[in-house]
C-alpha cells in the first residue's frame, strides 16, 4: 500500500506524535527495484513487509451480542496471516449466542484453513487464571467473574495474544458493517509498525468518513464525540507545552493497534475511557512533565501513528444516551489526569453540560483503570492457561 510519509510531528517528552497519513493507494503493485520517484512525500510498504507484520499480529475482536451476519463480515475482513482472537461477553441464557459466535468462526476457519481462539468472557477457567496473576482489578464478585465491558475484554485478548506469542495486537470491532474497512484497518496497522523506529508504538485509525443515516447517507467528518474529546486532550497538552496543538485527531479511536511491548505497560481504563486513556497514560508516564515512568523506555522512545482509512467507517448505531456515555467516560480520565490544570477541566466541565450529560456544578466519576499488565504475574496466567489453550482454538490440532 502507499501511504503519506510522516510529514509533521510533535514531541511530548519522549512521545512522538505523528500527524494524520493518509491512506493513499490499498494496492500498491508488484515490488519495485528501482528506486521510487515519489519517496520523498510518500511511503510504500510492500506487500510481503506488510504481511511480515501480520504474521507476528493478533486481531482481537471484542463482541457483545452483535449480529452474526456483522460478525461473520468482521472476520471474513482480517487478512490471512493474522491470529484472530475472539472475546466474547454475548448472552449465554436463553439463546446462547456465544455457541453461534463458536460455529461461525469454526466454519470459517475451517473452509479458510487458518487459525483463530475464541473465549467468553465469563469462562471459569479464565477467571481462575486471572485470580493467579492477582488481576483482581478485572474481576467482580469477589473474585468469581470477570467484569462486563469491552475494555475487559480487550485486556484478555490482549493476554491471549501474549500467550499465543504475537508482537502486536490490534483492536477491531465486531459490529463493523464493511469486511474491506476491517481488512483496511490492519493494512494499516501492519504499515505503521512496518515504518516505526520504536518498539514502543501504536497506530490509531482516523476514520475518513463515518456515514450517518438519516433519509439518505450523509458522509460526515467528525462525530462529536471525537470532535470534543480530541478538543479536550488537545488542551491537555497545550496547557502544558504552552503553544496550542491539534495534534490529536483519534482519541475516541476504537480501531487501533499496539505493539506488545508497549500494550504490556499501558493501564486500560473500563467501558468506553479505555481509548482516551491509553494517551492520557502515556502523556502522564513519559511527557516529561511528572517523573518519567521508564528511563530506558524513554530513551527508546514511543511512536504514536493516525492513520486515515480510505473506507468510510460504518457500525451499528446505538442512539444518543451511548454516546453521552461515551463522551463521559472518555472525559473523564482527561479530567481527573494529574496533568489536567484547570483551563481544561473548565472546558471538560462546560462540554458536558452543554452536551447534557452532566448537570451544572457536577464532576465526571473517576474511572475505573485496570492495571498495566506488567504490573501483575502475568506468567501464573499464561502458565495456567497454557494448559487448556487447546479448548479455545477453533481448528484443533
Ligand atoms: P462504539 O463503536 O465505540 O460506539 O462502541 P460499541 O458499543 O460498538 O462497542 C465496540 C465493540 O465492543 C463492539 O464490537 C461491541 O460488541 C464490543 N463490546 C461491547 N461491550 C462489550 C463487553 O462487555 N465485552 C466484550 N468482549 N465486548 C464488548
Ligand atoms: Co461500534
Amino acid at each position: 500500500m502507499r501511504i503519506e510519509k510522516q510529514r509533521y510531528t510533535e514531541r511530548f517528552g519522549s512521545i512522538k506524535i505523528h500527524d494524520v497519513q493518509k491512506v493513499l493507494e490499498l494496492d500498491s503493485g508488484r515490488k519495485a527495484n528501482s528506486p521510487l520517484k515519489e519517496a520523498i512525500a510518500v511511503d510504500k510498504i510492500e506487500e510481503d513487509a506488510i504481511k511480515g507484520i501480520e504474521e507476528k499480529m493478533a486481531v482481537v475482536i471484542p463482541t457483545k451480542n452483535e449480529k452474526l451476519k456483522l460478525f461473520e463480515g468482521v472476520i471474513s475482513g482480517v487478512p490471512h496471516e493474522c491470529l484472530i482472537i475472539v472475546v466474547s461477553n454475548s448472552e449465554r441464557k436463553q439463546t446462547d449466542r456465544f455457541v453461534m459466535e463458536e460455529d461461525t468462526l469454526e466454519q470459517f476457519c475451517h473452509y479458510t484453513q487458518r487459525k483463530a481462539l475464541i473465549i467468553h468472557q465469563k469462562d471459569t477457567v479464565l477467571t481462575q487464571a486471572l485470580a493467579q496473576a492477582e488481576y483482581t482489578g478485572l474481576l467482580e464478585d469477589n473474585g468469581k467473574a470477570v467484569r462486563d465491558g469491552k475494555s475487559e475484554g480487550m485486556v484478555i485478548g490482549l493476554l491471549m495474544a501474549m500467550l499465543a506469542g504475537k508482537e502486536y495486537v490490534g483492536f477491531v470491532d465486531a459490529d463493523n458493517y464493511f469486511p474491506g474497512a476491517v481488512w483496511e484497518y490492519v493494512k494499516c496497522y501492519a504499515a505503521g509498525f512496518s515504518t516505526s523506529l520504536s518498539p514502543y508504538t501504536m497506530v490509531r485509525i482516523l476514520w475518513r468518513y463515518k456515514p450517518k443515516v438519516s433519509g439518505e447517507v450523509y458522509f460526515r467528518k467528525w462525530g462529536r464525540v471525537s470532535e470534543t474529546t480530541n478538543k479536550c486532550l488537545n488542551s491537555l497538552i497545550s496547557a502544558k507545552t504552552g503553544f496550542e496543538t491539534d495534534i490529536i485527531k483519534t482519541a475516541n479511536a476504537g480501531e487501533h493497534a499496539i505493539s506488545m511491548k508497549l500494550a504490556k505497560i499501558l493501564p486500560y481504563a473500563s467501558g468506553y475511557a479505555v481509548e482516551p486513556q491509553e494517551l492520557v497514560a502515556l502523556f502522564e508516564d513519559f511527557g516529561g512533565v511528572l517523573p518519567v515512568a521508564n528511563q530506558q523506555i524513554a530513551r527508546q522512545g514511543i511512536e504514536i501513528f493516525q492513520m486515515e482509512s480510505r473506507n468510510p467507517h460504518f457500525h451499528e448505531d446505538r442512539g444518543t444516551m451511548h454516546l453521552r456515555s461515551m463522551l463521559l467516560q472518555g472525559l473523564s480520565t482527561v479530567y481527573h489526569s494529574p496533568l489536567c490544570g484547570d483551563v481544561t477541566k473548565r472546558m471538560i466541565a462546560k462540554e458536558l453540560v452543554t452536551q447534557r450529560v452532566l448537570g451544572r456544578g457536577e464532576k465526571p466519576a473517576k474511572p475505573h483503570i485496570n492495571y498495566p499488565p506488567n504490573k501483575k504475574n502475568i506468567e501464573n496466567f499464561t502458565n495456567f492457561m497454557a494448559e487448556h489453550l487447546d479448548s479455545y482454538s477453533v481448528l484443533k490440532e
